[in-house]
């Protein structure tokens, strides 16, 4: 069993941070993509992409656009998500969590769950009104956890998703913020 105490989870703030956990990070990622992590990439994502990745996402947070939680164990990068705020002018009040994603030696022991519970904690505290997520279909371990922290499905999109010449189905997810208590509702 893991150790609460050695968790630690929190946000990260400045590109200068993120730059520092651009090595860990694409570490992370390169192995769960290879091991057929339905992050949204194919093939594993370079340093060069992850570098930049991380540095959007810490440039917008700053505006209160975006969210970048790390996860670590004994100092160590056990996970880390994020959420951004939609570009698109009519949704700008709503934001997407885009990934979460866990070593897998560390999977299982509640680290996704802190993880989500933080990224969902910092979109109320930056007034997202919605936060949205999608998922492959046959990613049943992460759609218990969303579903369990109140995310409801609002659709599903069947054989979208491409890896290769598999199909999985795409699933949508959403938390109305709006209807936490002790959130500012926006009719
Ligand atoms: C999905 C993921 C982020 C979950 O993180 P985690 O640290 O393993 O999850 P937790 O230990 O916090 O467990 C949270 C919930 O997930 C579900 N879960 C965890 N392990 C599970 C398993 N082996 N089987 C089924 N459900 C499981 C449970 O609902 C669990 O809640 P519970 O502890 O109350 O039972 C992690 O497995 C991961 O990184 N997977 C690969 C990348 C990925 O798929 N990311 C999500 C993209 S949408």
């Amino acid at each position: 069993m893991i150790d609460a105490g050695a968790v630690r989870v929190f946000a990260v703030g400045s590109p200068d941070l993120a730059a520092r956990m651009t090595g860990p990070t694409t570490a992370l990622l390169q192995e769960l993509v290879a091991g057929d992590a339905a992050l949204g990439w194919v093939d594993p994502p370079s340093e060069a992409e992850v570098a930049e990745l991380l540095g959007a996402i810490t440039r917008g947070a700053g505006d209160g656009d975006a969210a970048l939680l790390i996860a670590e164990v004994d100092g160590q990068l056990a996970g880390f998500g994020y959420w951004r705020r939609y570009a698109r002018p009519t949704h700008r009040p709503h934001a997407d969590v885009e990934r979460v994603a866990v070593d897998p030696r560390w999977q299982g022991l509640g680290i996704g769950r802190r993880l989500m519970t933080a990224l969902v904690q910092a979109a109320a505290d930056s007034d997202v009104e919605v936060l949205t997520l999608d998922l492959r279909g046959d990613n049943q371990r992460a759609a218990r956890l969303y579903e369990s922290l109140g995310f409801k499905r609002y659709g599903l999109l069947e054989g979208f998703v491409a890896v290769g010449q598999r199909r999985y189905d795409k699933l949508f997810y959403a938390l109305d913020l709006r209807q936490r208590p002790g959130t500012v509702s926006h009719p």
